[in-house]
């Protein structure tokens, strides 16, 4: 395996919660660009490893994209100027990502589908570089002006609301 992703208990509160989605969105990031850039892997485990990231792109990433914009964004909206100014940031960076996620999954797809092929493996690694560093911004300017206005932005019920509205996007549809 290219990266152990590792075993820890899951956060139970709204921060903890976003900062493990932010852990995984480094993991995957770095998991493209590492099987952009690595020869001679065995077939099998380049199939697998595509796969596990396309399918962290394809459908947990939205699913994180959403509590920011349904669930955080109108909640956090009311805080002084620089709380609003990142979250335009942070809206707009949402949607910048959308055109390079989408050649990231079909890079992926590509090289799931012929595993040995350099030339696949050189346009995995084009396309997952820059967004890999896209993601590092997008992650700090949450991190550094949006999480720490929580607590004073969020009372614990609110928080409480929006970790139920997180945790029901992920479960199983009945
Ligand atoms: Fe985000």
């Amino acid at each position: 395996m290219l990266i152990n992703l590792g075993q820890r208990p899951a956060a139970d509160d709204l921060l903890g919660l976003l900062l493990d989605c932010h852990t995984r969105i480094r993991t995957f990031s770095a998991l493209a660009v590492d099987l952009g850039r690595r020869e001679g892997l065995p077939a099998h485990q380049v199939e697998q490893a595509c796969d596990r990231c396309a399918r962290y792109f394809s459908e947990a990433l939205p699913l994180h994209v959403a509590d920011e914009e349904v669930s955080l964004l109108p909640r956090l909206s009311a805080g002084r100027a620089e709380v609003q100014a990142a979250l335009a940031s942070m809206h707009g960076q949402h949607q910048e990502h959308e055109a390079p996620l989408r050649a990231l999954l079909a890079a992926l797809s590509a090289l799931r589908a012929s595993p040995g092929d350099a030339a696949l493996r050189a346009r995995l690694l084009e396309v997952a570089t820059p967004l890999a560093a896209a993601f590092e911004e997008h992650l700090q300017l949450e991190e550094k002006h949006l999480f720490p206005a929580l607590d004073a932005l969020l009372s614990p019920q609110v928080q409480a609301e929006v970790v139920a509205e997180v945790r029901a996007r992920r479960s199983p549809r009945t």
